[in-house]
């Protein structure tokens, strides 16, 4: 057995048998066999009641409890869904920013309609949310009462602890759990992604089936594993000086389940001095911004590729008599032909200069290969947490922001910090 074998084996053990650093947040790991179906059913229940008293669903997060939904819905339904004539409500995202123009551009986006909230903290503390629950809690409140708008509201937090917790039970919001195990990155096939991406009308019965099937797949281990195969290539990339990894897609819709994959990473690996930065591009676009520093920067760089072989519909490039463009070259073939060959030239031209490409080939985007493909980034990435010798399921670089910014706040308790802070500005 080579070395590198014997390093994802017990990397492997680890995540399976919950023994590794932050072995107490690895409850995804068995997630797809033992959610918690009554819970399920009941998300079912409320995405449908929400499409039925709802024009819009707002949803209220940041970070883990914001990302997963986002990038499902828009991988799957599409990056343009709020514009699109649909018969799903719309699914407006706020609490993951404090821009002012941002909150008020969400107001106006509702406007008359009418609409329900999915506030989601695990922690139920998080400042962003929170001040947009306030918000968007209380133009609930004025348009429907109090009692009425809370039978709007959905609480997806944590099963007994937090802020949010205790407001919800006091004032009677349906809530769902974020488990204890389950660390907001990795929650995506939790209520806290699956309420919204049910309520945009996402089979996440395929979506949890797909996961499942992965969770069997890669328990097995071995270098036949997919995953082990990912996480050995990034972790020799890494060794070998690479520092940035960049997921490029050729789909539009990609783009928000790039940023959660950023997320998913960033957050994981880059601590104690180490880590790959985690980074993407949206192709071909950005071919025609960042294509010349890959192409030709640092060579630091690697690139991991995501190739959906099918699109949804078919598109002719069509015949022009004149050909004054000069394209009847590609007259009669397929854009997607078409892309995919910007995407082999791509590929070929950054191996030539320098940036190794990892390929990752998915027949089409539908609920079961996403849940799939879910499930096979949250695996690999604790697999490579573990490669690299860090714990994969903290987070403590977050906080100190956080501090900074409770400190200029004047939150009390935070005195000292911000006689210290006021000091240093
Ligand atoms: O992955 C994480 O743990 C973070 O991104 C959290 O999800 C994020 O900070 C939001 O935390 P909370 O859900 O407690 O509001």
């Amino acid at each position: 057995m080579s070395a590198r074998e014997q390093v994802l084996g017990k990397a492997h053990e680890m995540l399976q048998n919950s023994s590794g650093p932050g072995g107490e947040f690895t409850g995804w790991v068995k997630l797809p066999a033992n959610y918690d179906k009554v819970e399920f059913e009941r998300i079912k229940g409320a995405a449908k009641k929400i499409q039925t008293d709802s024009q819009v669903l707002v949803v209220i997060g940041i970070g883990g409890s914001y990302l997963g939904a986002r990038a499902v819905i828009e991988l799957l339904c599409s990056h343009n869904y709020n514009l699109k004539r649909k018969g799903t409500p719309d699914v407006l995202f706020v609490g993951n920013t404090l821009s002012t123009d941002a909150v008020l551009e969400v107001m106006s986006l509702i406007g008359e309609r009418d609409f329900s909230i999915n506030v989601i903290s695990k922690s139920g503390t998080t400042t962003e949310p929170a001040v947009a629950f306030r918000v968007f809690k209380g133009l609930l409140e004025a348009k429907y009462g109090k009692r009425a708008a809370a039978k709007r509201i959905y609480a997806t937090t944590d099963k007994s602890r937090g802020a949010l917790k205790t407001l919800a039970d006091t004032e009677g919001y349906e809530t769902f759990v974020v488990p204890d195990d389950i660390g907001g990155r990795y929650s995506v096939l939790t209520a806290v992604g699956l309420l919204p991406i049910a309520v945009a009308g996402v089979d996440i019965d395929k979506l949890m089936s797909g996961a499942a099937q992965a969770m069997d797949e890669l328990a097995q281990p071995g270098l036949d594993n997919v995953g082990w195969q990912y996480a050995a290539a990034r972790h020799a990339l890494y060794e070998d000086g690479k520092r940035i990894e960049i997921l490029a897609c050729y789909e539009p819709g990609f783009r928000f389940f790039a940023e959660w994959w950023k997320q998913l990473y960033g957050e994981s690996e880059g601590k104690d001095g180490k880590g790959l930065f985690p980074a993407s591009v949206e192709f071909t676009a950005d071919l025609h911004s960042m294509g010349q520093y890959i192409q030709d920067g640092h060579r630091n760089l690697f690139e991991t590729v995501i190739h959906f072989e099918q699109p949804r519909g078919k598109l002719l490039i069509p015949t022009d008599p004149d050909n004054v463009d000069g394209l009847n070259f590609l007259a009669g073939k397929t854009l997607a032909f078409v892309n995919e060959q910007a995407l082999r030239g791509t590929i070929l031209a950054h191996v030539e200069g320098g940036v190794p490409n990892v390929l990752m080939t998915l027949p089409c985007i539908e609920a079961q290969s996403v849940g799939w493909f879910i499930y096979f980034f949250e695996y690999v990435c604790g697999l490579s947490g573990y490669l690299l010798g860090v714990n994969p399921f903290d987070q403590p670089g977050v906080e100190a922001y956080k501090k900074n910014m409770f400190a200029l706040l004047g939150k009390p308790g935070y005195e000292d910090r911000k006689a210290q802070l006021e000091a240093m500005l």
